[in-house]
């Protein structure tokens, strides 16, 4: 069974073909990161302009690499949020056009839960129950997961994303656009030898960041970072402050419930060092996509989609954006 989906919830334009919800018959993102590199951030109102440029190449390109025609395909799965609205929007109203005009179901998916079922890809089979830390550049989330399309959200951030860390303090750092790629990079060539704090909210499963953003900026304002390796031991301070955090709440929380598996998501789970140190520490197996699949992705939100299809979950041809959709 072949789903299409769809995926413009932020600044990367995807459109992928998904066979049985696992394999890839194409996987097209347009990104706009070059664009809104020059402003340091993703520009909403450049994103979804940009969008409306991009995306109907983006879904001829992914139908044609598939090699299949609209009478192959089952369904259309297209987010409706969370993300921004007008981004959103392109990609919902091109979805509800073609699916009307070629009759095929349409469903609506949450773009956490997408990201979530990256894991699903391949020859990967997760197990429940599992646990999934969804970190992007929106959300830090814990989430139990029971069941297709069960979740129980254990914790959230309480300020900035894990992913908006990355970003901020490659900000601070003079590192660029995006953050967490930079980031990697320049933490490849220091040592974490830098005091940089880690708040670990015990007692909860809730993530908090921007104390450890604010305690980068006043190291840097407090030293001469001139000095390039300075810079690349305060990136491998930063990154390994969040990695620690992530990896032990994430590790207690995961005792705590008695899962079966661990299931990374989202920009952030692209990062080596995290997966390294989630590897080495937990006695819990640990999923992690491949890099192309934790960052934003049309084949996550079909292989989602074909999972609620499998379930008889059908929306309307009514469906709307929901910008602030949550999980669990
Ligand atoms: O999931 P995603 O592509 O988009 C959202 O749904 O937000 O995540 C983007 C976030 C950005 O904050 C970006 O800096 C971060 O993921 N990211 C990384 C890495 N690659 C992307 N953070 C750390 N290390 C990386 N290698
Ligand atoms: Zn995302």
């Amino acid at each position: 069974m072949k789903i299409l989906g769809i995926e413009t919830s932020c600044d990367e334009t995807a459109a992928a073909v998904i066979e049985d919800g696992a394999n890839i018959l194409s996987n097209i993102v347009a990104s706009q990161v070059d664009i809104h590199a020059r402003y340091g951030g993703i520009v909403p109102e450049v994103a979804s302009r940009q969008h409306l440029l991009t995306v109907l190449p983006v879904v001829e390109s992914a139908m044609t690499e598939a090699g299949v025609v609209w009478q192959d395909i089952a369904a259309i799965a297209v987010t409706i949020g969370p993300g921004l609205a007008g981004s959103l929007l392109v990609g919902v109203n091109v979805a509800k056009a073609v699916a009307l005009a070629q009759g095929l179901p349409l469903i609506g998916i949450n773009h956490l839960e997408g990201h979530i079922y990256a894991n699903w890809i391949g020859n990967t089979k997760p197990v429940f129950p599992c646990l999934c830390l969804i970190v992007s550049g929106g959300h830090s989330d814990l989430v139990l997961m029971t069941g297709h399309g069960e979740f129980k959200k254990l914790g959230q951030t309480r300020d900035d994303a894990a992913g908006e860390a990355f970003d901020k303090g490659a900000r601070i750092l003079g590192l660029g656009y995006p953050g967490g790629p930079a980031v990697e990079a320049a933490a490849q060539k220091g040592i974490p030898s830098l005091p940089l704090p880690r708040a670990w909210l015990k007692g909860s499963d809730d993530f908090s960041f921007s104390g450890l953003k604010t305690a980068l900026l006043h190291l840097v304002q407090a030293r001469d970072f001139s000095d390039s390796s300075l810079v690349a031991d305060a990136a491998a301070s930063f990154q390994q402050a969040i990695v620690d955090v992530l990896v032990t709440k994430t590790l207690e929380a995961a005792g705590r419930s008695g899962v079966r598996q661990i299931l990374l998501a989202g920009g952030v789970a692209a990062n080596k060092a995290l997966g390294d140190y989630f590897t080495r520490h937990s006695s819990v197996p640990v999923l992690i996509p491949p890099p192309d699949l934790c960052t934003d992705n049309a084949a996550m939100i079909a292989a989602c989609g074909y999972y609620h299809f499998q379930s008889g979950q059908v929306d309307g041809y009514d469906i709307d954006v929901i910008p602030s959709l949550s999980l669990g």
